[in-house]
């Protein structure tokens, strides 16, 4: 089963879950905003994460999402992190809804910086979907 991961991550918290995702499926965690960000090939699952920023997500994953298509993937899986609200997961799946990309109905969340226990959970989390 080919997946992928992208995430948008400002000070790195969201960025950890998506190393931790990756190296769980045998896969890179690539920046929405790198130059090799887009799917180069359909995947079975794309893997894909944002944080919350003022009850918003970041243009760079704002872009992102627009971009895809929705032959770019079988079903996404969501992930976030954030101080409190979990905004950021409907913001993501909204994104994805409107790519034609169906989500699946769990995702993988994290309050602020996760620690060593949130970063095995998140390999756990993704190797359910490979
Ligand atoms: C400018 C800014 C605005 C934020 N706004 C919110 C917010 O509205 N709600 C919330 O729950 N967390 C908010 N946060 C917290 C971030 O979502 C949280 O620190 C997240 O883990 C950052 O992820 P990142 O390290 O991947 O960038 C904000 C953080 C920053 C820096």
């Amino acid at each position: 089963m080919s997946c992928a991961v992208r995430y948008y991550s400002r000070t790195g918290n969201t960025k950890a879950l998506a190393d931790a995702i990756a190296e769980a499926t045998g896969t890179r965690a690539i920046s929405v905003d790198a130059a090799d960000a887009a799917v180069p090939a359909p995947v079975d699952v794309l893997f894909i994460g944002g944080a919350l920023y003022a009850y918003g997500i970041d243009s760079h994953l704002k872009g992102y999402l627009k971009s895809l298509k929705s032959h770019d993937a079988v079903e996404a899986v969501v992930f976030s992190t954030s101080w409190v609200s979990k905004h950021a997961i409907d913001l993501i799946k909204k994104g994805l809804e409107e790519a034609g990309i169906p989500t699946a109905d769990d995702v993988l969340y994290v309050r602020s910086k996760p620690d060593a226990d949130h970063l095995k959970e998140a390999a756990v989390f993704a190797l359910r979907f490979v």
